[in-house]
Parts: C-alpha cells; structure tokens; sequence
C-alpha cells in the first residue's frame, strides 16, 4: 500500500464523538509546559554521541541474546511515535497547551527510537561482522549495515501497520483517562529501562537506558500531576480513573507479534529473580496507591485484569486475591 493511502483516520479518535473544548481542558497550563521545557534543556542528552558511536566500541560479547531480544522490542514500540503523536494532538487539539507539551514530549520519544535503533543496528553489524571476519573490509561491513537497516525498516514499517488498526487506548475514553493510562505506561517503561540498565553487562546499552528512564520518568510525573490536577478540581473523576487502570495494558501488546514471549523475556532481563519481581509489583502498587488511594489501587488489582494488555484471544491474567496484595507491601515495609 502507499504511505499515502495507508490510512485516512485515526483508530483512537475515528469513531469518537467530538468533545467540547471545555472537555479537554484538564491537563496543563502554559507554566507546566514552560517547566517541562525547562528539564528537557537541562538533562537533554546527545544522540548525536550514539549515532557515531563506532560499532566496534560496543562490547557485543556482554549482551545476551535476551538483551538483544528486548531491545529490539523496546525500540519497536518507540517507533510507534509518529502514530501516538497524530492520535495525541488530533484528540487534544482543542487544548493549546497540552500539544504544545506534546511536541516536546515527541522529540523526546523520538530520540528513544533513533537512539535504540542505532544501538541495535551496530550491534547486528558487529556480530556479523565478527561471524564473517568482515569487520576490516569496509564494502563487506557497508553491504551487512545496508542488511540490517533494511531488516529493521521492515520491522518497523509492520508496527505502525499494525497501529492504523488499534492503537491500544479505548476510543470512549475522556482525558482524564488517556493522561491516566499514559502515566502508568511512563511508569512502566521507565522501570523497565532502570532496571535493565542495572543487569545488563554491555556498557553503552546501561548509559543508553538510564539516560531513557530519566526522560521516561519526567514524563510519568508530569502526566500524573495532570491527573492529581484534574482529579483535585473534580473529585467526581476517580471511577473513570480507576476504570482506565482496570483496563490497563502496555502498547506492545497490540501493535507486535508474540508480545507473550517479547513480554516474558523483558520481565526475566529486567526482573531476573523471583525478588525482582516482587520488587517491581510493590513499586507499582505504591505508584497507584500515592495516586489513587490505597483502596482504589486494591481494586485495580483485583478488580482489573491485571497486565492482561488487552489480549483477548490469550487468557485472561490473574486477578490478584487481596491477601496476597497485603502480604507482597507488608514484607516490602518490613524488610
Ligand atoms: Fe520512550
Ligand atoms: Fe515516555
């Protein structure tokens, strides 16, 4: 199909009744904006450094194949970009305020693609090379680097395929939903990548993904004072609220292919021990309990179909029993 005719409307605000633009008025004003923009100059870093980054300075021989694996995934859900964005601004676009945030928040996930899919392209590049001995004949290495990108254009052209058909937020959704669904999205991805940055044994991929969990988490905490602002100017929000994160699942789940396994292979390389993993749900509730409340963030997981990303052909996740909610934060404050 053409780029052209891919696709004539938006899968998150295709069918959606137009709300009025006091509707959309519960996210940020110019000052949060400016103070935003205030971060992204100061911890701004250089993509410039990754993109002629040699290959050969990446130490291939530390990465595991699950590094490799999650990387590619992480990177492909970044490159869903420009898609979130045309849904973002076309959904808000009565609001000023919040697609002018969302310009700047796009570079910043942009970067996040580039920068991922630079780090995976020379990492193929290296290994190719050192599997064929071509890492000294500068044709061979340009003919693999021609290979890779193509391989990886492929793979990305198939994402946002994908995206025309669902972009993963429910199109019945009011702001105050979106802003939600996307601070836990943040939440996750930010965790994600701290944790990933601590285990993996490759240094360029550790300063790559810290540096990402730094943005990721600006963004987490601006969306979530957007939410504690409209939550706080009308406390009538909070079911729609705990509605959303019910419903919750991360975006990979649709727009890639065997995300059960991607999914599976990013919580072992992130959270490889059973304490991890503990660790990594306790920070989560906490998360949602300074957000919504203690009670509210019980329902969401026992109510909710937990992680369950919106799946319906796989199983349903467990909803978690209470007891076992308690007994996971408990030993987490007494330890
Ligand atoms: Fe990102
Ligand atoms: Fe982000």
């Amino acid at each position: 199909m053409s780029k052209l005719a891919r696709r004539v409307s938006y899968p998150f605000t295709g069918e959606q009744p137009v709300l009025p633009p006091t509707g959309h008025l519960t996210v940020p004003s110019k000052d949060d904006v400016i103070a935003f923009y205030r971060t992204h100059e100061r911890v701004g870093w250089s993509l410039t450094e990754i993109l002629d980054l040699d290959w050969r300075d990446i130490r291939v021989d530390a990465l595991t194949q699950t590094d490799i694996d999650v990387v590619e995934t992480v990177m492909l859900v970044e490159s869903n970009n420009p898609d979130y964005v045309a849904n973002l601004i076309e959904y808000f676009k009565a609001d000023q305020d919040v697609c002018d945030f969302i310009m700047m928040w796009a570079i910043e996930e942009w970067k996040h693609y580039y920068a991922l899919r630079e780090y995976l392209a020379k990492v193929q590049i290296a290994l190719e090379a050192r599997d064929t001995s071509a890492g000294a004949d500068a044709d061979r290495v340009a003919a693999i680097e021609a290979a890779v990108q193509r391989a990886l254009g492929q793979k990305v052209g198939d994402v946002r395929e994908a995206s025309g058909e669902n972009w993963g937020i429910p199109a019945h959704y009011v702001p105050v939903q979106v802003v939600a669904s996307t601070t836990l999205q943040e939440f996750m991805t930010a965790e994600f990548y701290r944790h990933h940055a601590r285990h993996t044994q490759e240094p360029v991929l550790a300063k790559l993904e810290s540096l990402l969990a730094k943005d990721e988490t600006r963004h987490e905490m601006f969306y979530e004072q957007r939410m504690k602002d409209a939550l706080e100017a009308d406390p009538g929000l909070m079911p729609m609220i705990v509605e959303a994160l019910k419903e919750f699942g991360m975006p990979g789940a649709y727009l890639l292919e065997a995300y059960t396994a991607r999914q599976a292979a990013m919580e072992d390389a992130a959270y490889p021990t059973l304490a991890d993993k503990k660790g990594a749900f306790v920070a989560l509730f906490s998360k949602m309990e300074r957000i919504i409340g203690r009670e509210n963030a019980l329902r969401v997981f026992t109510e909710g179909n937990y992680m369950g990303d919106g799946d319906e052909g796989a199983a349903p996740k467990k909803k978690m029993r209470p007891e076992l909610i308690t007994r996971l934060i408990t030993r987490k404050l007494s330890a």
